[in-house]
């Protein structure tokens, strides 16, 4: 089985943040080629209609999956904010009322949804990276960052909600983290080396 997928992994994501952190954490995998859906020109838009992170990845990954042939990673992710019982959570990449809003856009309307609340505002990261085979088996993991929203943006790294994002601990926001420092501590670093024995085995590593 290994040998049929033949060291490719297709990181099944459209979003270019997601894609530059997920191919720095994966570049310890050896002999793995990565490929962007771009790269392979596919053009794949997955309905995100799962009740859960998880099942949300596993559509995206076995969709990706099937339309390449080769395995396939992808995560689910959002922010949980507890002051706003868990909002914008899995809507995290839609939570603005207007048509093509930005990041930035969605950093000012949490922020707006949070005005006159009680500091400090607790919140999360959470991830779910999927892997799924050609032949249809699709095995989940999960990783968690702790923190607290802020409000006023700090830092220009990162993307999302990263520059509201304080880190559990620290004096830095997310967006003021190195790529490297984030890919150290983030919620998606966390599953992606919770998968890691999962990777491993596929690829026979
Ligand atoms: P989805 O997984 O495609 O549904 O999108 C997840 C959304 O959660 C992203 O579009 C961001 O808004 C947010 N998000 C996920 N991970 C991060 C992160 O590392 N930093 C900042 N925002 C994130």
């Amino acid at each position: 089985m290994q040998n049929q997928l033949q060291g490719k992994l297709l990181l099944a994501t459209n979003n270019p943040g997601k894609l530059i952190e997920l191919r720095s954490l994966l570049a310890e995998l050896p002999k793995v080629e990565l490929f962007s859906p771009e790269e392979l020109n596919i053009k794949l838009q997955v309905d995100e209609t799962g009740v859960d992170y998880a099942e949300n990845a596993v559509l995206k990954a076995r969709a990706f999956a099937l339309a390449s042939g080769m395995a396939a990673l992808a995560d689910d992710s959002g922010l949980e904010v507890d002051a706003l019982e868990g909002a914008p959570g899995l809507f995290s990449a839609r939570y603005a009322p207007q048509p093509g809003a930005t990041d930035a856009d969605r950093r000012a309307y949490l922020l707006k949804n949070l005005a006159g609340m009680d500091l400090p505002w607790p919140a999360r990261f959470r991830a779910v990276i999927a892997v799924a085979q050609p032949n249809g088996i699709v095995q989940v993991a999960e990783g968690v960052c702790e923190g607290e929203i802020i409000p006023e943006e700090r830092g220009t790294g990162g993307f999302g909600y990263d520059p509201i994002f304080l880190l559990q601990g620290g004096d830095k926001t997310m967006a003021e983290l190195s790529e490297t420092e984030k890919n150290l501590v983030s919620h998606r670093a966390r599953a992606v080396q919770a998968a890691m024995p999962v990777l491993k085995n596929i690829f026979g590593i």
